[in-house]
């Protein structure tokens, strides 16, 4: 599996998300990823759903130490107190020592961030976590937590696909030696109805959705798709036997536009956290 090195973490380039998934179907279908060949599994406090992503882990047999399982605090969590408190708590029902990456889940900008930040530390040097990062956080709170933090930061977890533009944080993160994580990396599904992603994928052999995912990997970019259908999980893991030109790279990149969010709490009012 390809790995991304970012601030000491080796982070690698496929992964499962599992948002969303639940019960037997989760656990069975990271048992299955895993014994796929995936070695990066995206969880979080707020999927509700770790106790699950831990007996799929078990239950593929392989080593604990060869996968790469990620969880995040949610945000009415991030006082130092409750943070803490809240990263044991993923460990138990992950029925893991440590994770491999723990992130803040959203930016809280109710809690002092230097708190939090600290707090998050302290959870590392506790051994409850092997690296740290963010997730959702903006140029200007990547600048902010990059000066607070006594710990590396390794990644910054956003919303990325070809249809919206996200140079601006990925500039940020590059500056800072940090890995991109691509959350929706084939856009919720709707990769698969863009003509042009259908149309570079035909001469390749490949769907839209592994157009999609291609055209990230190949610029060193993390994508953790979910599915909960196992034919699913061998397509999307098959993006690394075949490369986009430069020109379909820079057709795919032209696809980016303005109203390309999905998940834009803007759209929906206030977070309900707060
Ligand atoms: N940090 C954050 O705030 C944040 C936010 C959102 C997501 N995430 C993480 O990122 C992961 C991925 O994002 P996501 O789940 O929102 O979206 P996604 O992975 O872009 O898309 C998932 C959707 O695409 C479908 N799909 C999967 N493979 C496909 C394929 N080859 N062809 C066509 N359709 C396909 C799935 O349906 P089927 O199940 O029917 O295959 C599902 O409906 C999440 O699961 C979660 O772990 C993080």
């Amino acid at each position: 599996m390809q790995v991304v090195e970012a601030n000491g973490a080796r982070i690698p380039l496929l992964g499962l998300g599992t948002w969303d998934l639940r019960g037997r179907t989760c656990a069975r279908i990271v048992e299955q990823a895993i014994r796929l060949g995936y070695r990066h599994i995206d969880t979080a406090e707020m999927y509700d759903n770790e106790r699950e992503v831990g007996e799929g882990l078990r239950a593929s047999g392989v080593p604990r130490n060869e996968v790469f399982v990620v969880t995040k605090v949610w945000p009415s969590h991030f006082a130092p107190r409750e943070l803490m408190r809240a990263a044991k708590e993923s460990t138990l029902k992950l029925r893991l020592s440590e994770v491999d990456l723990l992130l803040l889940h959203w930016p809280n900008p109710r809690i002092p961030l230097a708190d939090t930040l600290d707090a998050l530390c302290k959870v590392k040097e506790a051994g409850l976590a092997r690296h740290i990062g963010v997730s959702n956080f903006t140029v200007a709170l990547i600048e902010e937590a990059t000066r607070l933090s006594s710990e590396p930061l390794v990644c910054d977890q956003i919303e990325l696909h070809p249809f919206i533009d996200q140079s601006k944080v990925r500039g940020a993160c590059a500056a800072h030696g940090m890995a991109v994580v691509a959350y929706c990396p084939i856009a919720r599904g709707n990769a698969k109805n863009s003509g042009v992603l259908a149309r570079i994928g035909e001469p390749h052999g490949k769907s839209a959705a592994q157009v999609s995912l291609r055209f990230l990997v190949q610029q060193q970019i993390v994508v953790i798709p979910r599915t909960s259908k196992l034919e699913r999980l061998t397509e999307n893991a098959a993006i690394f036997d075949f490369e986009l030109s430069r020109d379909e790279m820079a057709e795919i990149g032209a696809l980016a536009h303005g109203a390309g969010r999905i998940v834009d709490y803007a759209l929906s009012g206030p977070p309900q956290w707060y």
